[in-house]
């Protein structure tokens, strides 16, 4: 193939693209339409094999008639990759800095926007047990997919993955037993129900759907990368709407509010791990 046949090809496959973001928009209200280019080729390709066909124009038809399809495509451009205290330092710095605010506040209003199974929740609750804190927060746990949300509410997660999440709790600055956190039974742990207690997981799209709350602290870790600029921006401003004064918006080491029209509204709380205050 020569290099005119391969543009050729890279701009059709945009064309098409653009036709199954646009038609899911139009017929499901999902809106992939801003997200970036790159990533939501590879997902798309990633189910135009797994449904048997050849071409995206094959996919559009597919899941345009068909809910089950579309269904199959949601999870697969919804990236739910998590774990329990992901990116440790992000958690140990949240206690050092913000917890100390937090304790001046009668009640704490909490956002996890983009939570995916829940483990970031989980985390969060052990934390605030920890620092005494949970009894005044009340958490709402967020996501586009429902699926994720379902797993999320149980509670119940792979046995497998608690090697990992107990050196990251400890890495988190945890100051107890993981393992007190939740009881072993087959390939299962099963968390504590009080860690929920104070939770309302909920299916919320960040793109379409408006502000519900106002917020002293919103988290939204591992989301906005897949988003183009344009639309980061919509959702920072989202954010800004849902933002007490004097709130916390952590967005973890790959995010930031740096590009975005909103970054004089905030200081930098933790530059490394993107810990904002808002303060205009
Ligand atoms: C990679 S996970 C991040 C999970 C967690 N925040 C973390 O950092 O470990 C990204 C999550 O964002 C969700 N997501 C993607 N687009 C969304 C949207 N428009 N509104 C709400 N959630 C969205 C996905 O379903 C997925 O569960």
């Amino acid at each position: 193939m020569t290099a005119l046949d391969e543009e050729a090809k890279s701009e059709l496959e945009e064309i098409e693209t653009r036709l199954l973001t646009e038609g899911i928009y139009q017929h499901y209200g999902f809106d992939f339409r801003d997200y970036s280019m790159p990533s939501l080729r590879r997902r798309i390709w990633k189910r135009v094999f797994a449904e048997g066909l050849s071409t995206i124009a094959g996919l559009i038809e597919k899941v345009l008639h068909d809910s089950k399809s579309m269904e199959r495509l949601l999870l697969d451009l919804s990236i739910n990759t998590t774990a329990m205290f992901r990116d440790p330092t992000f958690y140990l710095r949240f206690r050092e800095k913000v917890v100390p605010m937090l304790r001046t506040y009668p009640f704490v209003r909490i956002w996890h926007a983009g939570c995916s199974t829940g483990e970031e929740v989980y985390s969060m609750a052990i934390l605030l047990q920890e620092e005494g804190l949970y009894e005044r927060c009340r958490i709402y746990a967020t996501d586009i997919n429902e699926a994720v949300l379902q797993k999320a509410k149980s509670g119940i997660f792979p046995l497998s993955t608690m090697q990992e999440n107990t050196s990251n709790y400890i890495a988190a600055g945890g100051n107890g037993t993981f393992s007190d956190y939740y009881t072993a039974r087959y390939d299962y742990a099963i968390f504590r129900p009080s860690l929920r207690e104070n939770v309302v997981f909920a299916q919320h799209n960040l793109v379409t759907d408006a502000s519900f709350n106002l917020f002293n602290v919103i988290f939204c870790r591992n989301v906005l990368i897949y988003f183009n600029n344009a639309l980061q921006d919509r959702v920072q401003q989202l954010f800004l709407q849902s933002m007490e004064m004097f709130g916390i918006l952590g967005l973890g080491k790959k995010e930031s509010v740096r590009y975005t029209g909103v970054a004089n509204q905030y200081d930098e709380v933790d530059a490394e791990e993107r810990l904002y205050r808002r303060v205009r």
